[in-house]
């Protein structure tokens, strides 16, 4: 079998199963398990392969041809300038959530004189949001909660084999039960936002193989989100910043008002690539702003 009759008979067993971007998908398969890049398969698309190649070829198709996700199989996600191990514990690291980072890190505040900033990411799952702010803020500790223990070890050995494991500490814990108060300048989160009654209408990539804890968010969507936005002003400092990722649309602006209820100030909306209205943003309470927060104040 050459490397032609792999991508053709790849494509047309993914396409058969409903998948729509099956070329590319044989491409992203074939190109992993040959150690090259996607494009050199074509420099030599006449070369003949291994019979074991082709067997673990058909294996990884099958594979997913059975929905199994393509990242699960390939068991890594590129996630802004990281690239993170994933497997059936956590979440496949979306496209948009890297929005949620370039927001995060637009707020974390550079403050050399005042020791290091502190990030709180909760529902951490891969780690990929912890290690991708931990990567791009060399001065920054991240403390990165979930109450998935499983979860919590990928996020461990993402941070470990990405060199950032004295600065990104994975922890198992409920939201932000593991952060001491008024300690954090930021406290990112990208938890489960989904109605639980949306998740029977998932795709069977999602609804199959992704943790249910990872999606469900209860009956509207917002148990787990509430209870956060209900703790974080215990643990952020003041002026910290609290930045969410919604379903987007009308649970973002549910989101902005919980925010705003919950005493944070420059309460803000930010749009996803496709212009939908989906990360939550807030400040909290500066000194002198008439709240006090936890016992710890400023370092
Ligand atoms: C939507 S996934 C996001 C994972 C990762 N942050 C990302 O963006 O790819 C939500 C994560 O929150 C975790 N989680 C759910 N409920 C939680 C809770 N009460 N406390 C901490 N983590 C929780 C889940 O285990 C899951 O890993």
């Amino acid at each position: 079998m050459t490397v032609r009759d792999l991508l053709e008979d790849g494509t047309a067993r993914l396409a058969t199963s409903g998948i729509a971007s099956a070329r590319a998908e044989v491409e992203w398969l074939l190109a992993e398990m040959l150690g090259v890049g996607r494009f050199r398969l074509y420099l030599d698309i006449e070369r003949p392969l291994p019979e074991a190649v082709a067997r673990r070829f058909a294996a990884a198709v099958s594979r997913r041809a059975a929905r199994e996700p393509l990242q699960q199989i390939l068991g890594r996600q590129a996630f802004c300038d990281v690239s993170v191990t994933v497997t059936p514990d956590v979440l496949v690291p979306r496209p948009e959530t890297e929005r949620l980072v370039e927001w995060a890190l637009e707020t974390l505040p550079w403050r050399p004189a005042r020791g290091r900033p502190l990030v709180v990411d909760v529902g951490t799952g891969s780690g990929c949001v912890a290690c991708a702010i931990a990567s791009a803020r060399p001065d920054a500790d991240v403390v990165a909660v979930d109450l998935s223990p499983a979860a919590a070890a990928v996020a461990r050995a993402n941070a470990e084999s990405l060199g950032l494991a004295e600065r990104v500490r994975a922890l198992i814990g409920d939201l932000l039960a593991p952060v001491g108060a008024a300690r954090a300048d930021l406290v990112v989160a990208n938890l489960p936002y989904l109605p639980r009654a949306s998740l029977a209408g998932l795709e069977p990539e999602v609804r199959e193989h992704e943790p249910a804890l990872a999606l469900d968010g209860g009956a509207d969507g917002l148990d787990v989100i509430r209870r956060l936005v209900a703790d974080a002003p215990r643990v952020l400092r003041p002026g910290g910043r609290l930045v969410l990722e919604t379903a987007g649309g009308a649970q973002a602006t549910a989101v902005a008002a919980l925010l705003g209820r919950a005493g944070f100030h420059d309460v803000a909306v930010r749009r996803d690539l496709a212009g939908v209205g989906r990360f939550v943003g807030g400040t909290a309470h500066a000194v002198g702003a008439g709240q006090v927060i936890g016992g710890g104040g400023a370092a």
